[in-house]
């Protein structure tokens, strides 16, 4: 897709509704687009969007090996609820098997770069097998999110991923837009997220949130917020920074 055709996209959906663009998204691409999901709340409320506009919706997960509990659980509720398939992408083993030889278990607390290379290792490794083949992929990112995301479009060229298409139906979404969805359609949520959290990565590096706290301030609570980003998502807007995502 050319970048102005792209811009098009943009303008067309940005006043429809998110189920709008998740069914054009279907569609298009059937079985050549998958929705990245780590079953947050912005991943749930979209497989619920996306299972009610078209049978056959391909997910998959990137399963780092240090999750919590609670993810596996909602993973399964998600997973009957819904009839679906969740295709799994673990770390290359060997690699996980060097890393915790050579620098111990909890080696990202000591840097920005060590903490990059277990994202590298645990989540982007296997995120570009999980795209190798599709034309598309579908994320939960919203704008809110973090300051590292005011810039996100809803339809952007992946350019960090072979210039396939992303897709991020609930851009423009808020978080209590977000609520009101999974509460209106008894979507199953991590529990987690009733305990203080309201974005939700590997164990080792969330944690809970004081109320008024920023909702990624659980995320890499040791870094500052323009170095949150693991590498799953680099926008071609953002401007690098050192030591950066
Ligand atoms: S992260 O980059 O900081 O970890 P975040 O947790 O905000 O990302 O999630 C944003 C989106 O990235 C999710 O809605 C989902 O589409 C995708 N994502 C994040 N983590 C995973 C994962 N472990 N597996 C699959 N997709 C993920
Ligand atoms: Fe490693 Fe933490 Fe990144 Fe998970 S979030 S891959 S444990 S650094």
């Amino acid at each position: 897709m050319t970048p102005e055709e792209v811009r098009q996209l943009n303008a067309r959906y940005a006043a429809e509704p998110a189920e709008k663009l998740c069914a054009w998204t279907l569609e298009r691409y059937g079985q050549r687009v998958a929705l990245a999901s780590s079953f947050g709340a912005e991943d749930v409320a979209l497989i619920d969007i996306l299972s009610k506009s078209a049978p056959g919706l391909r997910v998959f997960t990137l399963d780092t090996g240090r999750l919590n509990e609670e993810t596996y659980e909602v993973m399964d509720r998600v997973r009957r609820r819904y009839g679906l398939v969740i295709e799994t992408y673990f770390p290359e083993t060997a690699r996980v098997e060097a890393l915790e030889r050579e620098k111990g278990y909890y080696s990202f607390r000591q840097s920005v770069e060590a903490r990059k290379e277990c994202c590298g290792i645990r989540k982007v490794e296997p995120l570009r097998r999980a795209l190798s083949g599709l034309e598309a992929w579908m994320t939960g990112l919203r704008r809110e999110q973090a300051v590292t995301r005011t810039a996100l479009e809803l339809i952007e060229i992946d350019a960090s991923n072979g210039g396939i298409l992303k897709i991020n139906p609930l851009a423009g979404w808020t978080h209590d837009q977000l609520w009101a969805y999974i509460r209106a359609n008894a979507v199953p949520y991590n529990r987690l997220h009733d305990a203080g959290y309201p974005s939700i990565g590997c164990s080792p590096c969330t944690r809970a949130v004081a109320p008024g706290e920023d909702v990624r301030a659980g995320r890499w609570w040791w870094e500052n917020p323009e170095h949150k980003e693991c590498g799953l998502h680099l926008s071609p807007k953002a401007p690098k920074k050192a030591g950066g995502a």
